[in-house]
């Protein structure tokens, strides 16, 4: 599948998904076929016009900015500002996926309604599709107040990044059973609450399966196996991109880094034999113009 641009400049998709925008409706439509929903992280312009011509279906400007894009330790300190002057850019990136932006860590662990107003701003000033949040039952209440102000929900139950200090550090989730009853229990209620889809992220794959059978709306897993409804990975890891030593779920399917340290070698050494730029990548004046006369003469040489 891919995308032509037309001579105006403005792009068009050649296949099957021609025109149709992303939807929950589509996203559960996918589900029921038992068609994959492939999901990935976008923070910019450019990624995400690449992302979207290349026909994933969900585009999320998540947390992980902090890290892969901002320099952070953790998801922590990005700030709604941040989130939203992200987001805007990669709007302008997207025209068929689906555009969920995350809540970031304190825009949520708050009142009800300043969930409410926070939601509202991610959803006006940056055209989001959706919005995710961290947590399961205990956050039911604020699925409910969102969806009832017409904001689709995805939930994210498992590791959820947002809980480190609580946490401790980032351990895979529901290993045992009295753990994988509650996660379960958190996916269900969170379906009740309106949510539109669940991210599971960091559970066994046995688990992850479970749930998805159990729920009506579609799963986005990311280290819960291939089971889920759909995938989702950071792009950064995707390519390479993210310095550090990569989870265990991580597949990379190329490596940017290496592609970017090289050509950056060799703008260095151009630039220091002087072979860039060349003539040829030079303005040139008219002929019809003759340096001496426009330049004017110094003095002792009149
Ligand atoms: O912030 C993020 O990137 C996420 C993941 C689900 C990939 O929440």
């Amino acid at each position: 599948m891919s995308f032509q641009s037309s001579r105006s400049g403005e792009r068009r998709m050649d296949s099957t998904k021609q025109a149709t925008r992303v939807t929950p409706q589509s996203l559960l439509a996918q589900k029921q076929a038992g068609a994959a929903i492939t999901a990935l992280t976008a923070y910019d312009y450019p990624t995400a016009r690449l992302v979207d011509e290349a026909g994933i279906d969900i585009i999320l400007v998540g947390d992980s900015l902090a890290m892969a894009v901002l320099g952070h330790e953790d998801t922590l300190s990005v700030t709604l500002e941040e989130m939203l002057h992200h987001a805007r850019a990669v709007r302008r990136g997207v025209q068929r996926a689906m555009l969920v932006v995350d809540m970031p860590y304190g825009s949520y662990q708050v009142s009800v309604e300043d969930t409410l107003r926070n939601a509202l701003r991610l959803v006006k000033e940056s055209h989001a599709g959706a919005v995710k949040l961290e947590g399961g039952g205990a956050q039911a209440e604020r699925v409910r107040a969102l969806t009832a102000a017409e904001i689709p929900v995805f939930g994210h139950i498992g590791l959820t990044p947002q809980s480190l200090l609580r946490a401790g550090g980032y351990h895979v989730q529901g290993r045992s059973e009295a753990a994988a009853m509650q996660l379960i229990e958190d996916a269900l209620v969170l379906e009740q609450a309106g949510a539109v889809a669940i991210v599971l992220e960091g559970i066994p794959r046995e688990l992850a399966a479970h749930i998805t059978s159990r729920l009506t709306v579609p799963t986005i897993g990311i280290g819960a196996g291939p089971d889920c409804d759909g995938q989702i990975l950071v792009f950064h890891d995707l390519f390479s991109l993210s310095f550090g030593h990569p989870a265990k779920f991580v597949r990379p399917f190329g490596d940017a880094a290496a592609l970017v340290r090289a050509g950056l070698e060799e703008f260095r050494a151009a630039v220091e034999s002087r072979s860039f730029p060349s003539d040829a990548e030079s303005y040139h004046m008219p002929e019809s113009v003759s340096l001496e006369l426009a330049v004017p003469q110094a003095e002792g040489a009149r």
